[in-house]
Parts: C-alpha cells; structure tokens; sequence
C-alpha cells in the first residue's frame, strides 16, 4: 500500500517570515497520517529544515543542476541541496521547462545526479492546453516519461507528479475521468518501463489548483496518491485542509 504524500511547492515565495506557516502546519498536524513535504526555495531550504526539526515533514528543493559542481552561477546542485537538508527535489516542473527551456534529456541528467546524491526525485510532467485540445495528453505525459526518468530507479527514489499546465494556478483542474485516465496511464508506463514490483510503490501526485474543497475528491480518483499543491501550500490553514483530506 503506498503510504499517501502532501507535497507544497513554495515556488519563488517566501522569506523568513513566511517560515511561520511551518510552526503552525506542525502544531495542527503533529503526527500525520500522511508523508508530509515542503519544497521551499533554496534561500530556505536549510532554515526551514532546521525550524521543522525533528517534526514529521521532509524538506526539497525545486530544481538542482546536472553537474555535480563547477562553473555553473546561479545554479544550485544536488549536493547543495542535501547539505542544506533536503531529501528531495522536484524536478522537471513546467515552470522550468518554459522558463528555462528544460527538456526531458536534460530533466533525466538532473535527476541522475540528484539520485546519485541520495534525494528522492519528483518528476513533474503535464500537457498544454493546445495539447489537450488537440487529443495529444497521453502521448506527451508518456514521451515525457520515457525522457526524464532515468534508467534503474526504484520506486522509493521516485514520485512522479502530474500537471496540466492549464491547470496550475488557474483555479480550473481537469475532470475526476480525465485525471483517472492519466494517472492510470502513467502507472502503465512505469509497470512497463519498470516492472510492476517498483512501479507499484511509486507515488503518484496531482498538481494543478488543488484546494482544500476540491481535494477530497481528487484524491478519491484511482491511482492517486496525493498532490503537489502550488498557491494552497503556502498558507497552514489551506494546505492543513488539503493534509487532512488525504489522511
Ligand atoms: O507544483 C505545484 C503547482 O504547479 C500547482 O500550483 O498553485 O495551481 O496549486 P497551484
């Protein structure tokens, strides 16, 4: 049975301050029934992992370089991130991959060196609106896969989240049927790329305007197994809603 995940993705938000919403996600969950993970950014990934404590929620990363180290300014590495305190990294986000012209080779060279660093790599993947109108979601969440994941990872060292980029920050999320028949298709692809003893303990996330009053029924739809929640996850009080609709 996969254990179910909250993860919130800060995404270019938060300063000191705003690490008051952990004392108060731990104070309203201190012991959840759910892997709980905050990935702030990376000026406060070591402060928050040092305010979290011995405190039930894991710390990660929002990107990480390919290279191990070197002349690469601005960027942050695998190591980095785990000297920091981070035990995960997500990567592969649809923000970086339009930003920062990321691509599913250059996805799959970073989580290589993430894994290779011990983090637990969660690799984000989702279809524009032009491709779901144009009947294309499978084949670009499966040629998505297929290029970013690397070879030989297991399933603990893997969370794979879907995101219609439509969808993120946007407040409209797909239909119940719609985000079944992905991530249905994405647990296909992993059992086949492989096998289904690892695929199986992959969790599966869904991202994209997940709130506190539509996340019960998301997380009631076949195969998955928590979210990534973007806006809902820098408030306590909205992403405690969202934690106790999955526990
Ligand atoms: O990574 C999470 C994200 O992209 C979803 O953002 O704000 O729609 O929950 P949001």
């Amino acid at each position: 049975m996969r254990k179910k995940l909250a993860a919130g993705n800060w995404k270019m938000n938060g300063t000191e301050a705003q690490l008051a919403e952990v004392d108060s996600l731990i104070a309203s969950h201190p012991d959840p029934k759910v892997d709980l993970l905050l990935c702030p950014p990376a000026t406060l990934i070591e402060r928050m992992a040092r305010r979290v404590g011995t405190a039930q929620i894991a710390v990660g990363g929002q990107d990480c370089h390919a290279a191990v180290s070197g002349a690469h300014t601005g960027d942050v590495s695998a190591e980095m991130l785990r000297d920091a305190g981070a035990r995960h990294v997500i990567l592969g986000h649809s923000e970086r991959r339009a930003d920062h012209g990321e691509t599913d080779a250059c996805i799959r060279a970073k989580a290589e060196t993430a894994l290779a660093h011990d983090l637990i790599v969660v690799i984000c993947v989702g279809e524009t609106e032009a491709q779901r109108d144009a009947g294309d979601t499978l084949d670009v969440i499966r040629t998505q896969l297929a290029g970013s994941i690397p070879d030989g990872v297991t399933g603990a060292q893997l969370v794979v989240a879907y995101e219609p980029v439509w969808a993120i920050g946007t407040g409209r999320t797909p239909t119940l049927d719609q985000i079944a028949e992905v991530h249905d298709a994405i647990r296909a692809a992993l059992t086949e790329r492989l096998g289904a003893a690892q695929a199986d303990t992959i969790r599966l996330l869904y991202g994209g305007s997940v709130k506190p009053g539509n996340a019960a029924e998301i997380f009631a739809v076949s195969n998955v197994d928590g979210a990534l929640v973007g806006g809902a996850s820098l408030k306590a009080a909205d992403f405690s809603g969202i934690i106790a609709a999955l526990e």
